[in-house]
């Protein structure tokens, strides 16, 4: 902090400079995840420049995640997401996923009922008009870390009683014979809307990752249509590639 008045002279505006530094020393591991960054006034008297520049480039960095505040105790660098190494060659469930991790699975429930299909609904899981849909919509969470949001769609004859679903979608399929084989899934970049990022406690316009999967049964029908959103500082998705054209 202390170079930041010579530095001043390049012309950037005091706060961008600061957010820089702090940046920088987060970056080069000069202050890691869970320190305590000095206090406001401290911050203000070691670089020579006003409390309101400070707060600027905090606020600043806190929106995008870098550091955390606490009410009461200060303002620390944010903790690192642990992140979860998710293989894309095998057809597993959340559930399963992070139970072979030993983390303790939980979701909050946004939506869990029957509704008349969307045309796009309609189309993928190959519904009529008349038919309804089970939709099924969690916020999942592992060891109280939010990782993504889930949106699935499923014919209602597959799943007349969307209430069955207690924890596992998949678990509740398997009991009626309706687990899924086979499925495609897409997996496309996008930034955090308000609302989700709200829900995966993640600064808005941050890094996500749109997941759409079709499951299918043995006999080819669709079962499942999924959409989610995934934290993108948590997800590695990982493939085995062979030799082929
Ligand atoms: C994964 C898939 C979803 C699927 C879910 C089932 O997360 N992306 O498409 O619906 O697993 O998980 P669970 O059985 O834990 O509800």
């Amino acid at each position: 902090f202390a170079s930041l008045k010579q530095a001043s002279q390049s012309g950037a505006p005091l706060y961008l400079q600061l957010r820089r530094s702090i940046e920088d020393a987060v970056n080069r591991g000069l202050i890691g995840p869970g320190d305590a960054l000095p206090s406001e006034r401290d911050i203000a008297s070691m670089a020579d420049i006003s409390r309101v520049t400070v707060r600027k480039a905090v606020q600043d960095l806190v929106k995008g995640g870098v550091l955390v505040q606490r009410h009461g105790s200060g303002t620390f660098v944010a903790p690192r997401m642990e992140r979860v190494e998710q293989s894309l060659s095998r057809l597993t469930s959340f559930t399963e996923d992070m139970a072979r991790r030993g983390k303790v699975v939980r979701s909050t429930w946004l939506d869990r009922g029957l509704y008349a299909p969307s045309p796009e609904e309609m189309m993928v899981l190959g519904l009529a008009a008349s038919e309804m849909v089970a939709r099924v919509a969690r916020l999942r969470i592992a060891n109280d870390t939010p990782l993504a949001i889930e949106r699935a769609s499923l014919s209602a004859s597959a799943l007349p009683d969307p209430s069955v679903v207690s924890s596992s979608l998949y678990a509740a399929l398997e009991e009626t014979g309706n687990r899924p084989v086979r499925a495609v899934q897409r997996i496309s970049a996008v930034n955090l809307n308000e609302a989700d990022a709200r829900l995966l406690d993640a600064p808005t316009g941050s890094a996500s990752l749109r997941i759409e999967r079709i499951s299918y049964l043995a006999s080819g029908k669709v079962i499942e249509f999924t959409r989610s959103v995934y934290r993108g500082d948590a997800y590695d998705f990982v493939a085995e590639l062979r030799l082929g054209v």
